[in-house]
C-alpha cells in the first residue's frame, strides 16, 4: 500500500537541523531553527519554569485526563496575557493547544468548517509550514506580497494593494509581531491602515502570535493584536508558549477566539473543543500546567518576564553587534537594518549559491532564503562570521 506514496519533501528548517547535527565540525555555526540561545550556544530551561516544575512534581497527585478544552485557569492566564489584564473578556474565549501549531490547526479547522469558501491569504514569505499546515485543514491559499528584498523593508503598499483585492469572508493571516522570516513588522500607523482594510473588506484575522516578548517587549508586542480586538467584532489568535516560556518540546500554546458577543463566543469556543475532540481528543498537561503557575504566581511571573526581557534585550545587542561588524568588514551599510528589525528573525539579502558556500566551506547553517536566527550569533566571534558573509558576497 505505501509503496504509492510520493517521497516525503523535506522541510526547509527540519532538513537543515538534521543536517547541522550531522555535520562534525567543532566551528560550526547554527543560524537555522528558531530557538532562543544563550551565550554558550544553549538553548536553557527557564529559571522560573524550573521552579514550577518541581512545584508540579511535588504537588500533582493524578494523571487523569485534563478536558478538550484543557485548563480554565490556563486559558485564562493566556487570555491576559495576550489581550492586557484589563481586557473585556466576556467576548473572548481560549482553548489550551498542542503548541502555537496545534493552535493554527484547530483555528483553521474551525474556519474551513465554518467559511468553506474562503481563502487564507498568507504573507509572502511566511513561516514555510504556515502553508502545508493551513492547507492540510482545507483552506485554500492566496499569498499577498509583504517584503521589499531589495531595501530590507515592508512593502507596504503592495501588501495594501493585494489585500484590497481579497473577497469579503477571506481570512487574512497577520503575523503579530517578529515577522518570521523576515524581522520586518508593521509599525502602528500601518497596522491602523490594515485594521481599516479588514473592517471596509469583510476580512477575517487570524493572527499568528509566537514571539510575544522577543520584539519591543511583552505587553507592547500584543500592541497589534490588542488594537484588533478594539477594532474588529470577530478574529482569531493563535499563541505558543514556545518562545516566551521556552517551552519548545513541551508543545503548548493557545487558540483564542474574539467573538461578536458572549453566545457566539460561547458556541465557537464549543466546537473548538470538538475539532480538539476529533484530533487528539485532549491536550497533554505538563507544559500548560508549568505556564500556569509561572503566569499565575505572582513572584515566578515576575522572575520569568525578567529572565524573558534580558533574552529580549540580548538578541538586541547582538542584532547590533552584527550589524556593526558587518558596516566594517563591507564598508557599506546594506546591513544595517538589521539593528533596525525586531525579534528572533532577519533575513540576509544573499542568493542560494552564497548560503550553500556558508554552510559548505565555513559550516555556517541558515534557512535557504537567507533567514538567520538572530540569537544564534556569535556573541563573540562576529568578525569570522561578517569575513565568511563578505567572503561569499565578494566584498571582502
Ligand atoms: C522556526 O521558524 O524556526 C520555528 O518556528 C521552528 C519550526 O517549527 O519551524
Amino acid at each position: 500500500m505505501f509503496e504509492s506514496l510520493a517521497e516525503p519533501k523535506v522541510d526547509a528548517i527540519l532538513g537543515l537541523m538534521a543536517a547541522f547535527r550531522a555535520d562534525e565540525r567543532t566551528d560550526k555555526l547554527d543560524l537555522g531553527v528558531g530557538v532562543y540561545k544563550d551565550p554558550a550556544g544553549k538553548t536553557p530551561v527557564m529559571r522560573a519554569i524550573k521552579t514550577a516544575e518541581a512545584r508540579l512534581l511535588d504537588e500533582q497527585d493524578t494523571k487523569s485526563y485534563v478536558s478538550p478544552g484543557g485548563s480554565p485557569a490556563f486559558c485564562e492566564a493566556m487570555i491576559a496575557q495576550v489581550f492586557g489584564a484589563k481586557a473585556n473578556t466576556s467576548r473572548i474565549r481560549a482553548v489550551q493547544s498542542v503548541g502555537g501549531s496545534g493552535a493554527l490547526r484547530i483555528l483553521a479547522d474551525l474556519l474551513q468548517e465554518t467559511r468553506p469558501e474562503a481563502r487564507a491569504w498568507v504573507s509572502d514569505p511566511t513561516w514555510p509550514n504556515h502553508i502545508p499546515l493551513l492547507g492540510a485543514a482545507g483552506l485554500e491559499l492566496k499569498r499577498y506580497p509583504y517584503y521589499d528584498a531589495a531595501h530590507s523593508k515592508v512593502d507596504f503598499a503592495a501588501m495594501m494593494a493585494a489585500l484590497g483585492e481579497a473577497s469579503s469572508g477571506d481570512i487574512v493571516v497577520l503575523h503579530g509581531c517578529c515577522h518570521n522570516p523576515t524581522g520586518a513588522d508593521l509599525d502602528r500607523a500601518q497596522w491602523q491602515d490594515v485594521v481599516a482594510l479588514l473592517k471596509e473588506r469583510e476580512l477575517f484575522p487570524l493572527v499568528d502570535l509566537a514571539y510575544q516578548g522577543f520584539g519591543i517587549g511583552l505587553e507592547e508586542d500584543a500592541g497589534p493584536t490588542r488594537l484588533l480586538a478594539e477594532e474588529m467584532d470577530e478574529f482569531v489568535v493563535a499563541a505558543s508558549c514556545s518562545k516566551n516560556l521556552g517551552l519548545y518540546r513541551e508543545r503548548v500554546g493557545a487558540a483564542l477566539i474574539v467573538a461578536r458577543n458572549t453566545a457566539d463566543a460561547t458556541r465557537a469556543h464549543g466546537r473548538l473543543t470538538t475539532v480538539v475532540r476529533a484530533n487528539y481528543s485532549m491536550p497533554p498537561d505538563h507544559g500548560a500546567n508549568t505556564t500556569e503557575r509561572v503566569l499565575t504566581d505572582s513572584a515566578l511571573n515576575e522572575e520569568w518576564r525578567s529572565e524573558l526581557e534580558s533574552m529580549r534585550l540580548r538578541m538586541v545587542g547582538l542584532r547590533k553587534d552584527f550589524s556593526e561588524a558587518m558596516r566594517k568588514r563591507s564598508n557599506s551599510d546594506r546591513f544595517d537594518y538589521i539593528s533596525r528589525q525586531q525579534g528572533m528573525f532577519s533575513r540576509l539579502p544573499l542568493d542560494t549559491a552564497q548560503i550553500d558556500r556558508l554552510r559548505e566551506e565555513f559550516g555556517i547553517y541558515m534557512v535557504g532564503d537567507g533567514r538567520i536566527n538572530v540569537a544564534g550569533l556569535p556573541e563573540n566571534d562576529m568578525d569570522r562570521l561578517a569575513d565568511a558573509i563578505c567572503t561569499v558576497t565578494g566584498t571582502a
